[in-house]
């Protein structure tokens, strides 16, 4: 069935407020569009786990640090509503600009410390976007639950601390990545790669495993680093952003890889932005 298309405030209230009185739990699962595998996999989760579910789609540009990327991002409502219809969610709050941000707006909500590094540092002011967009998504639905993907590893932690820090009765899960049949985690900016591009963004990935392998063998980490961004630039990459060992807790390098670490990779293939990460 498809799911209503709410966006006015007023009507998501509306909506959601028999739930709420009547106890039951809200999942949200929110979204920039352009939905993909990864994202689906989301909603199945939310699905499995909540009465009700509100999907929400909104281009955030809090969090664009880049106009440009802003202005390319890729938009598809009706083929995300479409490709929603056999999950049978509840409803699609799509907001009009002015209900998330009215001309009025002055409030930031801004997580410190886990935002020092990679995203955060190569993006200034992104994470300062989500936190207060997801702030916001997870009121405006009075959500019990939310759902995101372990894709964004960085922000499921720091999404994490703001519902914490600001008392959100919200359970954060975390879901892990999909992949293509060749490795590359979904993406929506995969859609913006040419053909061409797309052949060769599996190599992150592919380096990251490899790293990995070589972690297994004892080999340092610096080596297998500084031989994976040659080999990264050698392919097409135009600037390997980080390519760090970190502490999954809170981001801290991992010098001391017995605890549970991940790997984190950004880097930037024919004008395109892609992240990655993966336990270790
Ligand atoms: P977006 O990039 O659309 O991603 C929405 C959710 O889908 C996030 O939780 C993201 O981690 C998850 N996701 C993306 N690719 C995935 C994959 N391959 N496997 C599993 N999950 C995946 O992240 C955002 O939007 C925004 O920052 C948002 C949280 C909506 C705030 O604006």
């Amino acid at each position: 069935m498809t799911a209503p298309i709410l966006r006015r405030l007023d009507d998501l209230r509306a909506t959601t407020a028999p739930w709420q009185r009547a106890g039951t739990r809200i999942g949200v699962v929110p979204t920039m569009g352009a939905l993909h595998d990864g994202h689906l996999s989301l909603v199945a989760a939310a699905k499995a786990a909540c009465e009700h579910v509100v999907v929400t789609i909104f281009v955030n540009p809090k969090q664009f640090n880049n106009a440009k990327d802003l202005e390319n991002y890729p938009r598809t409502e009706e083929s995300d509503a479409r490709k929603l219809a056999r999950f049978d969610v509840d409803a699609l709050w799509v907001p009009d600009g002015d209900q998330m941000y009215p001309e009025s707006f002055a409030t930031n909500v801004s997580v410190a410390g886990l935002t020092d590094v990679m995203e955060g540092a190569h993006r200034p002011g992104h994470f300062d976007g989500v936190a207060t967009v997801v702030a916001k998504l997870f009121t405006q639905t009075s959500a019990t639950d939310a759902f995101f993907g372990e894709k964004d590893f960085q922000q499921l932690l720091v999404v994490r601390r703001m519902a914490a820090d600001l008392d959100l009765p919200v359970t954060v899960h975390g879901c892990p990545t999909i992949r293509d049949i060749d490795g590359l985690a979904l993406s929506s900016r995969n859609l913006l790669l040419s053909d061409r591009a797309r052949t060769v963004a599996p190599r992150l990935h592919e380096e990251m495993q490899e790293i990995a392998e070589g972690l297994k063998g004892d080999r340092p980490f610096t080596s297998l680093q500084t031989a994976a961004i040659t080999r990264l630039e050698k392919a097409g990459f135009t600037s390997v952003d980080y390519l760090d060992l970190r502490r999954q807790s809170d981001l801290s390098p991992a010098v001391d890889t017995r605890a549970p670490a991940r790997l984190f990779a950004a880097a930037t293939l024919a004008g395109v932005r892609l992240i990655d990460n993966m336990s270790i």
